[in-house]
């Protein structure tokens, strides 16, 4: 079996009693990258985990990456902490940056060089919010649900906005990953794909099914090409 790289489970929708057990599957299923969400009861109301759990998972940091997402308040400050905690990934939410995001991403850049940055857009917003830092980031975020917890149902039209995203990477001839966030199945998931997502975020769908090898391929057997 190839290196699963477009499906990123999120931990959120974890057993939290068998965390250790949920990442070694999976590793056993060749899943490149696991969803780490961080949230602060500020960005977002709930608060989800930080760093504490994020260490107790370094015996796995080098046979998976965690893909950390911030909803935080303070996201540059949390952004250094996870870095110097040995993330390889860290997205934070276009919305949360103020007047200096530009520079401060920049020096982000600067002294965690190899790292990934990656930017969020909550679903109120416009995909033109990220313009300003298309050029600085590796990834971007699309959220097909609004932050803040898991299980929600995906908001159609998101679609729209991943599609709008890839022709500009496209113009622009940028290689920025576009992922989604929130709400994906069997069925958002292939959608998704087809207007031009790089890889999708998926908490309850891949947590709840029997068979997880099965739920992910059925995502990628959905996708009409
Ligand atoms: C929502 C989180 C998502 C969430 C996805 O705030 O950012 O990553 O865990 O969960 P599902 O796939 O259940 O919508
Ligand atoms: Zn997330």
């Amino acid at each position: 079996m190839e290196k699963e790289t477009v499906i990123r489970p999120s931990l959120l929708a974890c057993d939290f009693l068998h965390l250790g057990e949920a990442v070694e599957e999976m590793i056993s299923l060749h899943i490149d990258s696991a969803h780490f969400d961080v949230m602060d009861g500020n960005f977002v109301p709930s608060i989800s985990f930080g760093q504490p759990i994020f260490q107790s998972l370094k015996p796995y940091f080098d046979q998976i990456s965690f893909d950390v997402h911030l909803m935080v308040n303070n996201p540059l400050e949390q952004m250094d902490s996870f870095f110097q905690l040995g993330s390889e990934e860290v997205t934070i939410h276009v919305e949360s940056l103020g007047k200096e995001g530009r520079e401060q991403l920049l020096l982000m850049k600067e002294k965690y060089p190899g790292r990934r940055i990656g930017l969020a857009l909550s679903p109120e917003s416009d995909i033109s919010l990220l313009f300003p830092y298309l050029d600085l980031v590796d990834e971007i975020l699309i959220m097909s649900v609004v932050p803040g917890k898991g299980g929600q149902k995906y908001i159609v039209g998101s679609e729209e906005k991943i599609a709008a995203l890839a022709k500009r990477k496209k113009e622009s001839h940028a290689s920025y990953l576009i992922g989604v966030d929130g709400g994906i199945n069997d069925t958002t998931g292939p959608l998704c794909l087809e207007y031009g997502a790089d890889f999708l975020v998926a908490g309850s769908y891949y947590f709840k099914a029997e068979d997880k090898k099965e739920a992910l391929a059925k995502i990628h057997q959905g996708v009409r090409r």
